[in-house]
């Protein structure tokens, strides 16, 4: 059977930078090690007043394309993967369209469009939806684009405000990919849940500790259900574990469950047992207050050993170099880890070619998605054309002062009259508004 999955990805990030310990903790009478330890944050992506979902998800999705020479006639669907939306009927993508038709040769006339919603899970969904138009044969021999784009900003003083982020992941699927190819199996989990949702409102309302719960269990559910698709997970299965990474931290609570999962049974669980014991069994316990306590102490004592703490330095670790510097990108985070990982393998001069990803996705409402990538040989090259890392240097350095305002700009609340902060340069600008109340983009 071809190979189906990612040829080819880019990242453009809002062009200004919120400091955190430095700027932003002491503002709010923060401690800084709360960001730089607990969420495990340095620094927030933030959009400057010309760029929004679109002008990012454009700016990726045209150097992605001319990076790897497709012309729009080339591409037969374009989906959009987004939780900050303007409009409820004309979807993103037709902006997007429009504006790449604006300096691409060619049109985007036959492509199918549309818009995915599912909160930060909706841009793992969309690459499913490429996965399968492909492998259906309804694609022509042609590529699908995928776009995750968001303005992850919360209300002013709200606990996720820590957390904000603002940038796009672009992603072109097709077959013989450069970059990883998908596999039939997956794993979901899914239930009702009210931990994060905008109901006709900009910013989100969020009960944060439950969502950070929620994600916890619906990934649990989750890799239960690929294993019972694909076989038992072992830690040394893959090179890396990309996760959906609304901050550092959470995934750092993730993995350490998540380890303790899949070393059950292993000899990772026989190492540790030296110096911790075993795993408690539900069997051993008449009570389940007991076990759960029991439970508790061993994985707080597997957190401290060099068993965990080396998987987890090779294995999780690399995935959130980027995440640190950025933020949330809802939509676009588990890819922004995903890059995150090849980009350390790549500067590290590792061969990952033919090892596997066990990518984690998670959006709130809840659902949680587990399936894994094989590196293809072109990896090394795509990820080395990256310059996500020069984009982070180069964003304008915020003051408190004018993050207020910036934050005030982007709120559809407020009436503001904001210069902008950066100079844009080859980029795609929002260029004011149309007479139906539709946005205007221009190629600067
Ligand atoms: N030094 C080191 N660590 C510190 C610290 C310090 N000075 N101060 C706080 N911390 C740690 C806390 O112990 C906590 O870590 P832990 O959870 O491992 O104990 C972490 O930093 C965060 O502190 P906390 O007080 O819990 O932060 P918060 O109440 O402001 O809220 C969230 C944290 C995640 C709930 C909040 O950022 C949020 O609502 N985010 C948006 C929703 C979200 O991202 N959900 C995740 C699932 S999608």
């Amino acid at each position: 059977m071809t190979a189906v999955g990612i040829d080819g990805l880019e990242i453009w990030a809002g062009k200004l930078e919120l400091d955190l310990p430095e700027v932003f903790a002491p503002a709010q009478g923060d401690d800084p090690g709360k960001y730089t330890k607990g969420l495990g944050l340095h620094a927030s992506s933030f959009p400057d007043t010309y760029e929004d979902i679109v002008t990012m998800g454009a700016n990726a999705a045209l150097r992605l394309m001319r990076r790897k020479d497709v012309a729009p006639d080339e591409i037969g669907r374009i989906d959009v993967a987004t939780e900050s939306a303007f409009d409820k009927s004309k979807p993103v993508s037709t902006y997007v369209a429009g504006c790449l038709e604006q300096v691409l040769d060619g049109d985007f006339r036959h492509a199918n469009k549309g818009e995915r919603k599912f909160a930060c899970i909706s841009g793992t969904q969309a690459l499913d939806d490429a996965y399968n138009w492909v492998r259906a044969g309804r694609h022509r021999g042609k590529r699908a684009l995928v776009v995750a784009t968001d303005t992850a900003l919360y209300a002013r003083d709200d606990a996720g405000e820590a957390t904000q982020g603002a940038g796009a992941v672009a992603m072109l699927i097709g077959e013989d990919p450069d970059l990883v190819s998908f596999t039939q199996a997956q794993g979901f989990g899914s239930m009702d849940e009210t931990d994060f949702l905008k109901p006709q409102q900009q910013f989100p309302s969020v009960d944060g500790q439950r969502s950070v719960q929620v994600y916890l269990a619906r990934m649990r559910e989750a890799v239960e259900d690929y294993e019972s698709q694909a076989g038992d997970v072992h830690p040394e299965d893959f090179a890396y574990a990309p996760f959906h990474t609304p901050f550092p931290g959470m995934v750092r609570k993730a993995a350490l469950l998540g380890f303790r999962h899949v070393s059950r049974d292993t000899e990772y669980e026989d190492r540790v047992a030296e110096e911790i014991g075993r795993q408690p069994r539900r069997e051993e316990f008449d009570d389940l207050e007991g076990f759960r306590a029991a439970l508790k102490d061993y994985t707080d004592a597997l957190a401290e050993t060099d068993v965990y703490q080396d998987w987890y330095a090779r294995t999780v670790e690399p995935t959130l170099e980027l995440s640190r510097y950025c933020g949330n990108w809802y939509t676009g985070s588990v890819h922004v880890a995903r890059a995150s990982g090849l980009l350390q393998a790549a500067e590290a001069g590792q061969d990952l070619t033919g090892e596997r990803l066990l990518v984690g996705s998670y959006g709130s409402g809840a659902q949680a998605e587990i399936h894994h990538e094989t590196i293809q040989p072109g990896w090394e090259e795509n990820i080395r054309a990256l310059n996500v890392k020069d984009q982070f240097r180069d964003r304008y350095d915020l003051t408190y002062e004018e993050y207020e305002r910036i934050h005030d700009a982007h709120n559809h609340e407020k009436e503001t009259d904001t210069d902008e902060l950066a100079t844009p340069d080859e980029e795609f600008v929002f260029d004011g508004w149309g007479r139906m109340g539709e946005r205007k983009y221009r190629y600067v």
